[in-house]
């Protein structure tokens, strides 16, 4: 494991000057500067556009141009197979298999999809566990599934909140309640990093934990995907659910991603909702009546896929597969390592850090809650030309983003943060 030791010598030019990835930062387009400063560190929210991008998506206007429909065969990338061409690159992401693997949809939609097939509730065995504050979306959805099994969400929802005084969750205390409410527990649902905290789970034990009392777990990966080095096949998972818009810089609502285990690859068993991209592909064009789904997490897919969004989200994919997540994560532990020593340093108690210091309990975010929740200090920094979001209640997220971010970037934002607490 990395620790984050810099001492006072050390500059942020040594740093950068030794980054290998530090190339990296030619390859997006960073946003027209807003003040004098710009830092961009909401790569958390919305990742920067790859300049390749632009030509990605632009050769698939050529071929619909140039070929309508007949694109969806000859094109240079053939549309009917499109959103294979982003699978291999995906496992690489998430450590899964092929089989396990689709790049499909938005989140929200596939958590729906895999809640459909995953959370089936019997009179015994129907509670669901989820973070208390988790992302809102999840919140809704996991309600409305609850709600359309005839259930009360109050009666069903098992919420884990941390400790009296304490921000973030202890894995032992989310085992311990897991095996308390055992044979009631139909699922779990977990973020694999919190959004607010910035807390990275250990979901490997939680994974085992679920498994044992013989329920399913599932995983909202959108602020881990190309963020944390992930091995869903290996941690047991049952599914997970991402957004590539976020640390995979596939653009404003990009196509998110599931995984499936291999283990469900041929439960066609499964309650599932179908549609025909999610047919049997020899047989798909024949349009018999009869639905005989993919063995895999392709057989959840049920539209045919947006190419446009699927080019953007190629351009980036590419990138991260020609760094490696290992390679990634290992500069990723030093800048945020780098950024909570500096924020550290500047010792003033209105300024405290929410997520842990452990660099495997967290990704790049760094969660810095501000005394009396005064979000004047955010606004500061965004009159200083700082790009890093506000969350209530008071907490700005500051996520420095490996592939395109610096060490510079960050000694800037602590001296930026420090004078903005100085009027
Ligand atoms: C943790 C988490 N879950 C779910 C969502 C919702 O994603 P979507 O709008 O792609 O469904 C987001 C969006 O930012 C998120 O951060």
């Amino acid at each position: 494991m990395m620790q984050s030791n810099f001492n006072g010598s050390v500059t942020p030019e040594d740093l950068d000057g030794s980054d290998s990835l530090a190339g990296y930062r030619s390859r997006f387009h960073f946003p027209e500067p807003a003040g004098d400063e710009p830092i961009y560190f909401t790569g958390n929210s919305l990742g920067l556009m790859p300049k390749k991008a632009r030509e990605y998506v632009d050769q698939e206007f050529e071929d619909w141009a140039r070929l309508g429909v007949a694109a969806h065969m000859a094109a240079r990338h053939p549309w009917l197979p499109y959103h294979e061409f982003l699978t291999e690159q995906m496992t690489r992401i998430i450590g899964a298999k092929p089989i396990e693997t689709v790049v499909m949809n938005s989140l929200t939609v596939n958590l729906h999809l895999m809640m459909v097939s995953f959370y089936r509730p019997t009179s015994e065995r129907y509670k669901v566990v989820i973070e208390k504050g988790a992302f809102p979306s999840d919140q809704y959805a996991v309600e409305s599934q609850i709600k359309c099994h005839g259930r009360e969400p109050r009666e069903t929802l098992i919420e884990l909140s941390p400790r009296e005084g304490e921000f973030t969750l202890r894995t032992g205390d989310i085992v311990e309640t897991i095996e308390r409410e055992g044979k009631h527990v139909a699922m779990v649902l977990l973020g694999g990093v919190n959004y607010y905290t910035g807390q990275a789970f250990d979901m490997k034990t939680i994974a085992d934990a679920v498994h044992r009392v013989g329920a399913t777990v599932g995983f909202d990966l959108a602020h881990a995907v190309g963020n944390l080095e992930l091995q869903m096949h290996d941690w047991d998972a049952d599914f997970a659910v991402w957004c590539s818009y976020k640390y995979l810089n596939g653009g404003p609502g990009a196509v998110g991603g599931a995984f499936v285990h291999e283990r469900h690859a041929e439960s066609f068993d499964l309650c599932r909702l179908a549609g025909w991209w999610g047919h049997d592909k020899e047989s798909r064009f024949q349009m018999g009546p009869e639905f005989k789904p993919i063995p895999g997490a392709e057989g959840w897919q049920v539209s045919n896929p947006p190419i446009l969004q699927m080019a953007a989200l190629r351009a980036s994919l590419e990138i991260f597969d020609e760094v490696g997540m290992s390679a990634l994560r290992e500069k990723s532990e030093r800048l945020t390592g780098y950024l909570e020593s500096l924020v550290n340093g500047i010792g003033d108690d209105r300024l405290s850090i929410l997520t842990p210091s452990d660099p495997a309990q967290r990704g790049c975010q760094l969660s810095i809650k501000i005394r009396d929740n005064d979000k004047s200090v955010h606004d500061r920094l965004v009159a200083r030309g700082v790009s890093a979001d506000w969350r209530e209640p008071g907490v700005i997220r500051v996520a420095p983003a490996p592939l395109y971010n610096s060490f510079a970037d960050v000694f800037r934002f602590a001296e930026i943060i420090k004078k903005c607490l100085q009027n």
